[in-house]
C-alpha cells in the first residue's frame, strides 16, 4: 500500500499538467466570511489527490478524513438553518462535472468531530450543467466555458434541517476520464457543523457512503466527449427538501440566485 501510493504520488509529480488541476475542499464559508483552510473542513492526507473507487471507504470524508488526529484537529461551527454556506476550494474546481453537498446527522449524543459519516446521507444541494448543446454536449455550471474553473461556492441551508451535530460532505466529479469504468475523479471534504434551530423536515432520500454510488451508474461511467451527450443524470440520491438541480454558480460574495435554477 505505502510503495504503491508513494509511486502514485512520485507519477503525480512527473505530470503537473494533471497534477495542477487537482483540487481540495479547504474552507467552509459560512454567511459570507470563509474560515482558515481546513479549520473546519476535516484535512485530507491524500495530498489533492482524487478517490477514485467508489467503494472505497475514503469516499466518505477523503483519505485520512475520518482519522482521529485529522477530526481532532478540526473544529465544529455553529450554523442555523437558512444561512448561506459553501467551501472555499484550493485551487478551483480544474475538470468538467458536477458538485453535490450531503449532510449526515451524528447519532444522539455524538460529537461531530466524532461521527465517522456512517450513518444515512441525504443531498442537500446539486449543481450540474448550465447548458447541452447539439454539438458539444455538456457544459458545467462549475466550469464556465469547459476551461475555468469555479473557486468557492455557496448555497442555503434547508429551512427545515433538524438541529444536531453534522458533517457536511462538498464533493466535485471529475467526469474527463469518466468514460472507462473506474475513470470518474472524486474530489470531496467534510466540514463538521452544529445545526441550531427548531427545523423539524425528515430529509429524503438517504444513502450510505460507501454505497451511494456504483463505478457503473450512468452519471459515473460516461464519456463526456464525443459522442456529446445530450443529458447528464446525477449519481446518487435526489436532492432535499425540492428534489431540484441547480445549474448556474452562486459564488462566494455575490447574492445567492437560490439553490433551484433551471437549465435557461
Ligand atoms: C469566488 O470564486 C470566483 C471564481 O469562481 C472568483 O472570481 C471570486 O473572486 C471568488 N470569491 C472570493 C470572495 O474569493
Amino acid at each position: 500500500m505505502r510503495t504503491q501510493s508513494l509511486a502514485l504520488a512520485v507519477a503525480g509529480s512527473l505530470l503537473p499538467g494533471t497534477a495542477l488541476a487537482h483540487y481540495n475542499f479547504e474552507s467552509l464559508i459560512v454567511n459570507g466570511e470563509a474560515t482558515q483552510p481546513y479549520e473546519y473542513v476535516r484535512r485530507t492526507k491524500n495530498s489533492n489527490s482524487p478517490v477514485e473507487d467508489v467503494t472505497s471507504a475514503s469516499i466518505v470524508c477523503n483519505v485520512g478524513g475520518n482519522d482521529a488526529d485529522v477530526r481532532a484537529a478540526t473544529k465544529t461551527h455553529p450554523v442555523s438553518p437558512g444561512d448561506e454556506v459553501g467551501f472555499d476550494i484550493n485551487s478551483e474546481l480544474g475538470h468538467p462535472g458536477p458538485l453535490y453537498v450531503y449532510m449526515s446527522r451524528a447519532p444522539e449524543g455524538v460529537a461531530a468531530s466524532d461521527y465517522l459519516g456512517d450513518g444515512d446521507w441525504f443531498k442537500v444541494y446539486a449543481l450540474t450543467t448550465s447548458a447541452i448543446d447539439p454539438d458539444t454536449g455538456l457544459e458545467w455550471a462549475t466550469f464556465p466555458g469547459n476551461q475555468g474553473g469555479a473557486q468557492n461556492f455557496t448555497f442555503t441551508l434547508p429551512e427545515d434541517l433538524p438541529p444536531g451535530e453534522y458533517l457536511m460532505r462538498g464533493e466535485h466529479i471529475g467526469l474527463h476520464g469518466a468514460g472507462q469504468v473506474g475513470g470518474a475523479q472524486f474530489y470531496m471534504g467534510c466540514a463538521q457543523l452544529s445545526v441550531s434551530g427548531s427545523g423539524s423536515g425528515s430529509p429524503a432520500p438517504t444513502a450510505k457512503f460507501p454505497g451511494a454510488y456504483s463505478a457503473e451508474d450512468p452519471g459515473i461511467l460516461i464519456g463526456i466527449y464525443w459522442p456529446p451527450p445530450q443529458e447528464y443524470i446525477s449519481p446518487g440520491p435526489g436532492v432535499w427538501p425540492e428534489d431540484c438541480e441547480d445549474h448556474t454558480l452562486n459564488s462566494w460574495g455575490a447574492e445567492s440566485d437560490g439553490n433551484c435554477n433551471p437549465l435557461p
